[in-house]
């Protein structure tokens, strides 16, 4: 598995550019992009739907775009998001009446599973759904905005999940999404992280190439 991951969240870049915002960030070294679906029931605030995701497509992004579903219920938007383009989509277990049917519904869409859990929601569920899992997201804010400050009690939550993913052999990736800067940005992958999301503190910034750099530089270290 390639060793670190970085997703660039669109929720901070510039909404009237997110096609030459999402090329930019991945010519500066990104890997995935990560998209923020929010419905303003699971959580408080709105932004963009599955033909966001066919836009970037039709654009020419190719690279993993990376589907975090905040919304509630999930499964109609899992088909949709699939069929447009999405390559991973995640959702909150507590947005779902069925985790394991929604899990294998992305699978039997072609895309790869994922769940994210909130800052207070307990690692619990994953031993029961590890085979059906490609990616645990860690929220290291409460969902809803960018530009959050990170809750440190989430660092003792990733090395507990990368001990259970090293426990499963199972090729399962570790993200941790939400107050990623440079500051704490090592912190975070010596905890266990493999996989960042990052919005405000790449889209706030005027040389990606050079800020995506400095944060490949801090995983490393
Ligand atoms: C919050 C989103 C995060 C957020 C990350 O609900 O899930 O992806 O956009 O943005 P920053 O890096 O600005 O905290
Ligand atoms: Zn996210």
């Amino acid at each position: 598995m390639q060793e670190f991951v970085i997703a660039p969240s669109l929720l901070s870049a510039n909404w009237a550019r997110l096609g030459e915002e999402a090329e930019a960030v991945l010519k500066a070294g990104a890997d995935w992009i990560h998209l923020d679906v929010m419905d303003n029931h699971y959580v408080p605030n709105l932004t963009l739907g599955p033909n966001m995701c066919r836009a970037l497509r039709e654009y020419g992004i190719q690279a993993p775009i990376d589907v975090h579903l905040m919304v509630k219920p999930v499964d109609n938007l899992i088909n949709s998001f699939a069929k447009a383009g999405a390559s991973l989509i995640t959702f909150h277990p507590e947005a779902s009446e069925h985790i394991d049917r929604s899990l294998q519904l992305i699978r039997d869409l072609g895309c790869r599973a994922g769940l994210a859990l909130n800052p207070a929601t307990p690692l619990s569920v994953l031993p029961y759904v590890l085979e059906k899992i490609d990616l645990i997201l860690l929220m290291s804010v409460n969902p809803g905005f960018g530009g959050q400050a990170f809750i440190p009690s989430v660092l003792k939550k990733i090395t507990e999940a990368r001990r259970l993913i090293d426990q499963s052999g199972q090729p399962i990736r570790l993200e941790v999404d939400g107050g990623i800067n440079l500051q704490n940005g090592g912190t975070v992958a010596k905890a266990g992280a493999d996989t960042f999301v990052i919005g405000s503190a790449i889209y706030t910034t005027k040389d990606y190439p050079k800020t995506i750099q400095q944060f490949k530089d801090c995983f490393r270290l």
